[in-house]
């Protein structure tokens, strides 16, 4: 009796006690659980994570660039550069009778006073689109459909435009745009050519994707 209570005790207790074993191991089956599930949530969200954020090769794209000018001539056109932002990168240097034109030939432009400003830094509202008079720093993208418009630096009549005063043509659709990247009146292009953010970091090199002044 004593042995059966005891065994029943056993029993009794061990089914008393049994509860407590299962509740430990409850609890440690539910943190277990818990951390699992934890683990998980840490492993789906690192591929989450990881995807979020950009490559090294998206960043890489959207870095600053530098350009070197040392080698351009007055007149002349370095690029198109297919280096910012896959945008090609028109640099331009311009004589002093090219950019006094700049200031007098405006009547045929769409927007000589760069008003859409989504075109342009504020330190390229001017008659010259750019931090120096002389130098033009442009995307070379038409803003009609996306051509590459083609330079025509020189004064001197041309197939397209007998009175030529030198800048773009695009040849996708017929838009001209002057030695700052302004747009004639009349034509498929909407804007002038977009100006992207730069400095000179010296004379004779340019950091495109930056802001300064020069
Ligand atoms: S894309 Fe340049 S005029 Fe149409």
């Amino acid at each position: 009796m004593s042995d059966e209570a005891v065994t029943g005790g056993v029993t009794s207790g061990q089914s008393d006690v049994e509860p407590v074993v299962n509740e430990k191991r409850r609890y440690f089956l539910i943190g277990a659980t818990s951390a699992v599930g934890g683990v998980g949530v840490v492993g789906a969200a690192v591929p989450f994570v990881q995807s979020w954020m950009p490559s090294a090769k998206a960043r890489a794209a959207g870095a600053p660039i530098k350009i070197d000018i040392s080698k351009l001539k007055t007149g002349e056109m370095l690029g198109p550069i297919q280096a910012w932002r896959g945008k090609p990168i028109f640099i331009i240097l311009r004589d002093a009778g090219a950019v006094a034109r700049l200031e007098q030939n405006v009547g045929a432009l769409a927007d000589p006073d760069s008003a859409n400003v989504e075109m342009q830094p504020e330190y390229a509202v001017n008659p010259w689109r750019s931090q120096r008079p002389e130098i033009g720093v442009y995307i070379g993208i038409c803003t009609h459909l996306g051509c590459s418009p083609k330079y025509f630096g020189e004064v001197k009549a041309q197939p397209f435009n007998e009175n030529w005063q030198g800048g773009w043509f695009c040849p996708c659709h017929g838009s001209s745009f002057d030695l700052a990247g302004r747009v004639v009146k009349g034509v498929p292009a909407p804007d002038n050519l977009e100006v992207p953010p730069y400095r000179f970091e010296t004379d004779t090199l340019i950091v495109i994707g930056e802001e300064g002044r020069a």
